[in-house]
């Protein structure tokens, strides 16, 4: 086998708190922090998440190195996180883990006076991105400038308060209505002048990104609409060495789809049709009732498929799909939700066939290990100096932002490929490429 080192990045060592930041104190944020206080007092691991339970290989397949991940790279400690938010409706943490009612009251009630102990931040909301929302812990300041300026205020502030080395954030909020990238997005100086401007296309979570990125504190969106995959997000993040990641939590549906889809490519099976639709009954359920909630999430569920199957080079196998996506807002299901797919395939003389899945799973279950990862790994790579998209961490992501001209990886597998081997290089270790001898 051929062998050569790479030369390690330099990674300015995890001392001292991270906070963690999110927009939005609904289920997913709810959840992940009340996960992550519970697994540092030992009462649950952190199942789900990768940079806390998987092993990385190091090295050849004989060499017998395989660390836990957390202990190859240096990441911030679970114990060394502190968290804040902000919401215009939650009140803090307990309370709105207890208005989401993902988890039982027998994991919250050990825990309860620490969630309660996180208090929302008012929030800078406009209803006529969520129309179904009724916001009433909102910032009391109408232009959007003094808005971003409040924001990074706080910042600031929590920053000082709880003595944090570092920040991130993550964006937890309601998917906004759909929009389209306009001229106010093509400049940081024509942001900055929207914002005076208060021009009417720029959303809440971009003001949150703004200040985010002008304070210096990475940013991921775990939700659809545009925030940080816009060209003046992109030139500020350069402009202040800021690493961001975009977008959409990777979960539910999409997740069985990009276990499947690299499957059926793999065995060149070929598809005529994907038919997928959702119930669910939480808070995200009820904005993504309206349609124009709804088309944000529909635009960034719809994109996997073609990326992963690449219709233009396999027109016979991929060339004629339909694709549906639909989300029925169903009160009774709560966090539960059912995510039913219909899968047409084709093989050997195009004889079809079908497959069902009818996954019965936790959205929040799934999301809360994401953000934790999505914290520590841009926290990393904030530490080791990277700047911009961080495409690597598309694992993590149902529409992932490209870093360059070509279109990103969905497929759940190269893309986790493409994580570990980032790490391996970054620590001076060979990639490993699972050629024959390796
Ligand atoms: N749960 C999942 O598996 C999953 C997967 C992918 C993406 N997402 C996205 O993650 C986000 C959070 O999901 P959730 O299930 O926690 O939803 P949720 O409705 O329980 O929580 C979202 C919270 O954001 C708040 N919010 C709305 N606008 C805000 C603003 N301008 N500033 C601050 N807070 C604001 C709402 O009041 C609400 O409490 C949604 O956009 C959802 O689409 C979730």
């Amino acid at each position: 086998m051929l062998l050569f080192m790479t030369e390690p990045t330099t990674i300015t060592p995890a001392t001292g708190r991270l906070g963690i930041l999110t927009p939005g104190l609904g289920a997913v944020s709810s959840t992940f922090i009340a996960g992550v206080i519970s697994a540092r007092r030992g009462l649950a691991p952190p199942i789900g998440s990768v940079s806390q339970m998987a092993h990385i290989r190091l090295g050849a397949r004989d060499e017998d190195r395989n660390p836990l991940i957390r202990e190859f790279v240096p990441l911030a400690e679970l114990d060394d996180l502190v968290f804040g938010g902000w919401d215009p409706i939650s009140a803090n943490v307990l309370e709105a883990a207890r208005t989401c009612g993902v988890l039982e009251e027998r994991d919250l009630a050990p825990i309860s006076s620490e969630l309660e102990g996180i208090v929302a931040m008012d929030a800078v909301f406009d209803q006529r991105w969520v129309k179904k929302l009724e916001g009433t812990r909102v910032k009391a300041m109408t232009s959007k400038w003094e808005q971003a300026q409040a924001l990074i205020d706080d910042i600031e502030r929590f920053r000082t308060e709880n003595e944090c080395d570092r920040l991130v954030m993550v964006w937890c909020g309601s998917t906004e209505a759909y929009q389209e990238a306009s001229a106010v997005h093509e400049s940081v100086a024509a942001f900055e002048q929207g914002l005076k401007d208060d021009d009417d296309n720029i959303s809440p979570s971009q003001i949150y990104a703004y200040a985010a990125l002008s304070s210096e504190v990475p940013f991921a969106n775990g939700a659809p609409n545009l925030s940080v995959d816009l060209p003046c997000m992109l030139e500020l993040a350069a402009i202040r060495g800021v690493p961001i990641a975009g977008k959409d939590f990777k979960t539910g549906q999409t997740l069985m789809k990009t276990l499947l889809a690299p499957g059926f490519k793999a065995r060149m099976l070929g598809l005529r049709g994907w038919y997928s639709t959702n119930i669910l009954g939480n808070r995200d359920g009820e904005v993504l009732d309206d349609p124009e909630n709804f088309e944000t999430k529909e635009v960034s569920k719809r994109g996997v498929l073609d990326t992963i199957l690449q219709p233009e080079s396999y027109p016979d196998l991929y060339g004629n799909i339909d694709h549906v996506v639909r989300i029925n807002y169903y009160p009774p299901r709560g966090d539960n939700k059912e995510g039913w797919d219909n899968i047409d395939i084709f093989g050997w003389l195009g004889y079809p066939m079908q497959i069902k899945v009818d996954f019965l799973c936790r959205d929040s279950i799934l999301a809360a290990p994401i953000v934790l990862d999505l914290a520590l790994f841009l926290d990393l790579a904030s530490r080791a100096g990277q700047s911009g998209v961080q495409e690597w961490l598309s694992f993590y992501l149902k529409a992932p932002q490209a870093a360059g001209e070509a279109d990103a990886e969905h497929d759940l597998f190269i893309q986790q490929t493409k994580l570990k081997n980032t790490l391996r290089e970054w620590m001076g270790e060979q990639p490993v490429t699972h050629s024959e001898a390796g």
